[in-house]
């Protein structure tokens, strides 16, 4: 998926910005190229700007303090530094305060520049729709990631089909349930940031790929954070793979602890799941499925929001299931 923005790249060595022509040739992004600081925050008032990517040592100014500036001008520009190695803890430091997207090590490999470059400006603009925070684009949001993984389409529909019938059932207002059907669309929308090749394999994932996946909670709820979505949202979005025994990611929080909308877009997360065909397995029957998650009662699943769910959906979606 080819996708366009404006990357703006900042150093005050001018053969390090001519060694970036032609690496960004064949894509849609726009490149502009500043040497100077002062003209790189005017650019701000002429130009939309998704990424900006800024050295760090210039003389007069950090890097890392222009960025800063730059926040002020246009916070949803993303800020990616270009540091020496010396640098290192400044900037995991910024990242860890939030104050930077990303950063990349002189002098850098061309893959991971572009890959990097690319991540930021996706990141832009899932964070500007998400913000417009209407129904029909955060649908196509969840949409269009599950097209990365054509076995999972459908599963943000399923999921918050079964999810809205335990919110009926459990008799949450309306303001409650437009946020869990928000959550449960958008509750994968991290995976925007994993390499297909780990999305699509057909054979299973060695561990270093699982801990690639697990991430996605993570920066699924950077996401929704940054565009300023309800709690509800964030907390499904960041929670959906906690286990209510504790064993579960990214927190390892468990039982009530883990937020009760969480708790119930896990159920109707794995029993969309099971039910369907993956790269790596066909679909369980219902009844099949079922009897799978029944060992997970009470140690993955909360036991009374999976009883909720046998008794709501059981009736409704799942024609013929007995349950005990
Ligand atoms: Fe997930
Ligand atoms: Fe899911």
């Amino acid at each position: 998926m080819e996708i366009s923005g404006t990357v703006l790249f900042i150093d005050d060595e001018k053969h390090v910005l001519n060694s970036l022509d032609g690496l960004f040739s064949g894509t849609d992004l726009k490149i502009l190229k500043a040497a100077d600081p002062r003209e790189a925050i005017e650019l701000f008032g002429k130009e939309e700007i998704a990424v900006i990517v800024s050295d760090n040592h210039m003389p007069g100014i950090k890097g890392i303090d222009l960025l800063q500036k730059v926040r002020d001008v246009s916070p949803d520009t993303l800020r990616i530094l270009m540091t020496a190695y010396a640098d290192l803890v400044t900037a995991v430091d910024a990242i860890n305060k939030g104050d930077l997207f990303r950063f990349i090590v002189k002098p850098w490999e061309d893959e991971a520049l572009i890959q990097t470059v690319h991540d930021a400006v996706r990141h832009y603009h899932l964070v500007r729709s998400l913000k417009t925070g209407d129904e029909a684009t955060l649908l196509g949001i969840a949409q269009t990631i599950e097209l990365k993984d054509p076995h999972t389409r459908g599963h943000c529909e399923n999921v918050a089909a079964y999810a809205m019938l335990i919110a009926d059932a459990l008799n949450l207002s309306g303001e409650l349930k437009k946020q869990m059907l928000y959550g449960s669309w958008l509750h994968d929308c991290g995976k925007i940031n994993i390499p297909d090749n780990i999305l699509d394999k057909k054979s299973p994932l060695i561990r270093e790929e699982y801990e690639i996946i697990k991430n996605h909670p993570r920066w699924g709820a950077d996401l929704a954070l940054q565009a300023g979505m309800p709690e509800y949202v964030v907390n499904i979005i960041l929670y959906h793979h906690e286990r209510y025994d504790g064993s579960g990611y990214p927190a390892g929080i468990r039982g009530t602890d883990i937020p009760l909308e969480a708790r119930i877009v896990t159920v109707a997360d794995v029993y969309d799941a099971l039910t369907s065909e993956r790269a790596y397995r066909k679909k369980y029957s219902v009844k099949k499925a079922v009897d799978i998650m029944m060992l997970m009662r009470g140690n993955i699943f909360d036991a009374e929001v999976f009883d909720l769910f046998l008794e709501v959906c059981g009736k409704k979606l799942l024609p013929g299931l007995s349950r005990k």
